[in-house]
């Protein structure tokens, strides 16, 4: 692969997870309105609060998207598929969405792992954006398995 490649394989996997992040946002707010009940009110406060994280996300990977050469996508060269991350018929069970989040945030990982890999020793900078969310992202994990710990031992 040259250079001019591997800048190209960067900016489609940018691009892939700027569409993550988006569909997340999207899926975040949607389930931290429309849950009920005492038991999902931490649930709720808990996505409702990452929503600006993942939003800066997105936001740091256009512009650096940008940088780079690339053009950000529009809306309707998005993709969604987080089936997982839909609101549950039954809008009391937290488990499906605590499971839901969980699979949201091991896809993000992945691609940050990804981008990291193709990044390095060749884009520092992309390189560091993608370290730094993967962080943020494995942090959002740890919590929601945690969450996932409590339900399972039958304590909420
Ligand atoms: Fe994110
Ligand atoms: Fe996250």
């Amino acid at each position: 692969m040259n250079s001019d490649e591997r800048n190209s394989k960067i900016i489609e996997a940018l691009s892939k997870a700027f569409n993550m992040e988006l569909e997340t946002v999207v899926n975040y707010i949607a389930v931290s309105i429309n849950l009920d009940g005492v038991r999902a009110k931490h649930i709720k406060d808990e996505l409702a609060a990452d929503v600006p994280t993942e939003l800066q996300h997105a936001q740091l990977i256009a512009n650096r998207i940008k940088t780079i050469g690339g053009m950000v996508p529009g809306s309707l060269a998005l993709v969604m598929e987080q089936e997982k991350m839909q609101t549950p018929k039954d809008t009391t069970d937290i488990e499906a969405v605590i499971k839901g989040v969980i699979a949201a945030e091991e896809g993000a990982i992945a691609q940050y792992k990804k981008i990291i890999e193709l990044a390095s020793g060749f884009d520092p900078a992309t390189e560091d954006l993608a370290i730094t969310a993967l962080a943020d992202e494995e942090e959002h994990r740890r919590e929601f398995l945690g969450f996932l710990k409590e339900i399972e031992a039958g304590r909420v």
